[in-house]
């Protein structure tokens, strides 16, 4: 898959009109797309500069670019909610997912966490997802193979519950980091404990505050983890223009809780943390 230069076949182009709508396609040398304002001529764009312009037979002109890695998860089909750009950025940031290393995560839902974690980890690293269900196993498969063009070969999908999983199913080799993104994560905190590195990173993701309790909690019950921290992250965009230069009036707030935190070297109980006496 080629991420810059001239367009090529293969590539997913994204097309936007002149009133800011999308149409996406995969470019193929002869093909084709029918359009309300008549044919666009995929040869018309293949070998072009992004950032191009292409018109339709009727002359409706339309910007070329090819699909940014938010552009695949804001529009490939989903069979579970998906974990959105902002938070992601926050996982790979947070949770120190670095060129090389070893990363499990479950449920693995629609692959979305999943492609950054791969274009993360590179090609000297190594992700591995479980999933209980098998439709959206499915639904991973199908939408990390369509971005990367292929199967990447750092990429080790299972079928299968993650409660269930012992460290011989990792080749007695426990892993960087561990993602939780589930119903209920608690229950997979034990089998996190056994499989992280000590040093290593886990993070869960979690909608609402009785989950958040839980997860916070149950970490803290495992007496081999830091002290848990808990946020979210809010984006709000901006309207810059003049003097009527404001906040938009609708943001993406709410779309869920991260829970972080570090294992602890075997035998090692966590320090308590210390308040400050108050006055
Ligand atoms: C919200 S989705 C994950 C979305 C995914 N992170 C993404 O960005 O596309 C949660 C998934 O966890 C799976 N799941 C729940 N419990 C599980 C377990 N114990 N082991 C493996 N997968 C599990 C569910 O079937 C579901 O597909």
């Amino acid at each position: 898959m080629a991420y810059s230069g001239p367009f090529q076949p293969g590539d997913r182009v994204q097309l936007t009109d002149p009133k800011r709508r999308h149409l996406t396609i995969t470019l193929q040398p002869d093909a084709k797309l029918s359009t309300h304002k008549g044919i666009i001529n995929h040869n018309d764009i293949i070998g072009a500069d992004e950032g191009t312009i292409v018109k339709s037979e009727q002359g409706t002109e339309y910007l070329c670019f090819r699909h940014l890695l938010v552009d695949h998860i804001l529009s490939m089909p989903r069979g579970a909610a998906v974990i959105y750009p902002k938070d992601s950025a926050q996982i790979l940031t947070e949770g120190d997912i670095f060129p090389g290393a070893r990363v499990l995560e479950a449920g693995a839902g629609s692959g979305a966490l999943t492609i950054s974690l791969l274009r993360a980890v590179g090609d000297t690293g190594q992700v591995i997802s479980y999933e209980i269900r098998p439709d959206h196993l499915e639904y991973a498969e199908k939408n990390v193979d369509q971005y990367f063009g292929t199967r990447p070969p750092n990429w080790d999908p299972r079928l299968g519950d993650l409660r269930a999983t012992t460290l011989d199913d990792l080749d007695g080799q426990p892993v960087d980091r561990v993602l939780l993104d589930m119903l209920e994560p608690w229950e997979c905190l034990t089998v996190a404990k056994q499989l992280l590195v000590p040093g290593g990173v886990l993070m869960a993701y979690v909608a609402t505050v009785p989950q958040l309790m839980n997860v916070m909690e149950g970490i803290r019950e495992q007496q081999c983890f830091t002290e848990p921290r808990a946020w979210e992250s809010l984006v709000r965009e901006w309207r810059v223009e003049g003097l009527a230069t404001r906040p938009e009036h609708r943001m993406n707030a709410h779309t869920a809780f991260l829970i972080w935190a570090r294992r602890l070297a075997d035998g090692v109980t966590p320090p308590r943390p210390q308040r400050r006496a108050r006055k």
